[in-house]
């Protein structure tokens, strides 16, 4: 019989604040889901000690161990299959998706992205949405396919552009945005 709660495996890369509103949120009973083992490329990265302070299983899957992505992803699949993993949150994980991940967990899979895509992919994307002048920016939460943040959208929040916004203001009220919406999609998504 499946639980109530939802398994996720998070893949992080650096700070971990998205983990944090995921955990803090399943910590107060808001969010009917489980964190069964987050997994990081970087050993260095701080959303590995948030981890360990909620008690959840770490591993770390670094790509220089590995010959290739293949390699490096099946270990990331075999960590997310031995802990039952139904849902993959990419949470600020700074490597695309490949063939070994998306293949084992099509459809299963999503991503939080600082803005209102299909505007800004990529990297600095808050830079981008000032160097372009926009007036609304925002967050989104996609499935993920093999195209940088190119998956279908499941939701966004729109975040106002401030005329003296710069990227550190804009980031940081995107970034509360998106601690919201996260934990809400996972919540709304259907096993
Ligand atoms: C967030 O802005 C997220 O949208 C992007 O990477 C950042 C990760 O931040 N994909 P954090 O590690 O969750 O604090």
């Amino acid at each position: 019989m499946k639980s109530d709660y939802l398994p996720l495996g998070v893949l992080v890369s650096g700070r971990g604040s998205n983990l944090g509103a995921i955990l803090a949120q399943i910590k107060t009973g808001q969010l009917p889901a489980r964190v069964c083992v987050v997994i990081s490329d970087n050993p260095l990265a701080p959303a590995l000690s948030l981890a360990a302070e909620y008690g959840v299983p770490v591993v770390v899957v670094e790509p220089k161990n590995f010959v290739g992505k293949i390699t490096y992803e099946e270990a990331i699949v075999t960590a997310l299959r031995e802990q039952g993993v139904e849902l993959v949150v990419l949470a600020g994980y700074m490597r695309l998706a490949g063939s070994i991940l998306l293949g084992n967990f099509t459809g299963k899979i999503i991503n939080i992205h600082p803005s209102l895509l299909p505007s800004f992919p990529g990297l600095d994307a808050q830079q981008q949405a000032l160097d372009y002048g926009v007036k609304i920016s925002g967050c989104t939460v996609h499935y993920v396919n093999e195209i940088m943040d190119g998956g279908r959208i499941i939701a966004q929040t729109a975040v106002e552009v401030l005329p003296d916004d710069t990227v550190a203001t804009l980031s940081a009220r995107i970034l509360a945005q998106e601690h919201v919406l996260l934990p809400r999609v996972i919540a709304e998504i259907q096993r």
